[in-house]
């Protein structure tokens, strides 16, 4: 029998990776399966600001082009990742800033850089994390919100809309995959966005997630965002076993993995799903052993998991 590839069984949907060009190319089993397996990528560290710009002004998208040419070459989408975000900030964008001084550049980042990419990405990161994790709060205390208030996200989004109104706007953040306090905050955020006009396309559920542990209520959480007219997308999946593998704990991983895709194929608008990273040796979970395929490159009982959900 063949092996199965995910992104034909995924059609119409999107099955992506998130790519790293430490080892594309280098590591010849790596880019194989990132050839052959994915239909969509999002560089994951490649486009952050830091990397991107890490002088004002001074624009690098050497490492950045190198995944867009890939993605082109065999003949996958791109997740651009990601403007507004508290972490892999350079040194200029910092807390001495004005709000003045800060808003300037936020608009001439994401204007250069959408800009550049016109007519290549299917869909931007445009604010990643912006929920607190604190139950009492509902923005994240961070630089953004220091500096330019809970308007940092309209803000964003609409200049990412002024740049290119073509690319999918997203908001993306972690542990809102089930019904909790944090997607509930999300979701009274967003209700007031799309209230205000404000450009917005869909939400990306990170789903880093613990072995066992997908929220029994995601599909339906996952539906009451599609229910404010946007789509969904799962951008970072991966499943931790938090310790060391053994079949009991491939198996669950599996069911998990499963479980997840299953999700997604229960939902119209939900059009893609991400792993984060291709193989366990190339995880930035060391040891956590969280990706369908093994250290060798090897498929897990999790990629035919994935395979049996689409
Ligand atoms: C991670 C990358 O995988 C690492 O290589 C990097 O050192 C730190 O960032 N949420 C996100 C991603 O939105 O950008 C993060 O990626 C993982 C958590």
């Amino acid at each position: 029998s063949t092996t199965p590839v995910l992104r034909d069984l995924a059609e119409p949907r999107f099955f992506g990776a998130a790519l790293n060009t430490t080892f594309l190319f280098a590591d010849k089993k790596y880019t194989q399966l990132a050839r052959t397996q994915f239909s969509i990528f999002t560089p994951e560290d490649e486009m952050k600001w830091g990397e991107i710009e890490p002088v004002q002004n001074v624009f690098d998208f050497t490492r950045a082009d190198e995944i867009v040419n890939f993605a082109e070459s065999v003949g996958a989408k791109i997740r651009g990742h990601n403007f507004l975000w508290e972490t892999h900030l350079p040194p200029w964008v910092n807390e001495s800033l004005s709000a003045t001084e800060i808003d300037r550049p936020l608009k001439h980042h994401i204007t250069t850089i959408m800009q550049h990419y016109k007519g290549r990405v299917y869909a931007w990161d445009v604010v990643n994390e912006p929920i607190s994790d604190d139950p009492n709060a509902t923005f994240r205390d961070d630089i953004w919100t220091h500096k330019l208030g809970q308007e940092s996200v309209a803000k964003a989004l609409t200049y990412a809309r002024e740049a290119d109104p073509v690319p999918k706007l997203y908001i993306n953040d972690y542990n809102i995959e089930g019904i909790n306090a944090k997607s509930n905050s999300l979701y009274e955020v967003v209700k007031s966005l799309k209230q205000d006009g404000i450009p917005l396309d869909a939400i990306g559920f990170q789903s880093h997630i613990t072995l066992g542990q997908v929220p029994s209520s995601m599909q339906e959480n996952l539906q009451r965002f599609v229910d404010l007219d946007l789509d969904v997308a799962i951008t970072e999946l991966d499943i931790n076993l938090l310790g060391p593998a053994n079949e009991t704990a491939l198996a669950q991983q599996a069911e998990d993995y499963h479980s997840v895709v299953s999700t997604c194929m229960e939902i119209e608008r939900c059009v893609s799903v991400t792993v984060w990273g291709i193989s366990d040796d190339h995880s930035w979970i060391p040891n956590g052993e969280v990706l369908p395929w093994d250290g060798n490159k090897n498929p897990k009982p999790a990629f035919f998991a994935i395979g049996d959900a689409f």
